[in-house]
């Protein structure tokens, strides 16, 4: 991926990360998808009063990303309110695979801009998808 589609990925991702409802947390988290046709679609964490309700940034952005009829993600980043990298929860990482190849770049980003890259198919090894259910 070229530095102007990765800076543009970060931008969205922490822009949607202002936007973060998570009173319960205090953990603000942000991400942003890049589609097989270049979209970028971001999206932040949903807190409920009713906790287990609350939806992680990365669901946010595939939901956005769907909403607006997209289908394949090449990439995604995911924005941590600190200095520490926030790997995808484990609900999340099933999420991505549903919609992306194991080489996917999965990129996340510090609040001071540091960047750490791997792939889906390390997050997710012998993930099960579409293709399992015969
Ligand atoms: N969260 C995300 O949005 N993405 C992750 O990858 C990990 C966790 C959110 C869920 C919850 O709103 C808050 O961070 C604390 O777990």
């Amino acid at each position: 991926m070229d530095k102007k589609t990765l800076d543009a990925l970060i931008s969205t991702a922490k822009d949607a990360q202002k936007h973060s409802h998570a009173p319960y947390s205090g953990f603000h988290v942000g991400a942003a998808v890049l589609t097989s046709s270049s979209e970028i679609l971001g999206g932040c964490n949903v807190e409920s009063a009713a906790y287990p309700l609350g939806q992680c940034a990365e669901a946010s952005a595939i939901g956005n990303m769907v909403t607006q009829g997209h289908k394949r993600i090449t990439a995604i980043v995911i924005a941590s309110p600190n200095d520490d990298f926030c790997f995808p929860c484990g609900g999340c990482r099933q999420k991505i695979v549903e919609f992306a190849t194991d080489d996917v770049p999965v990129i996340m980003v510090t609040q001071q801009d540091e960047t750490h890259t791997t792939t889906i198919g390390e997050l997710m090894p012998h993930a099960f998808r579409a293709s399992d259910i015969k």
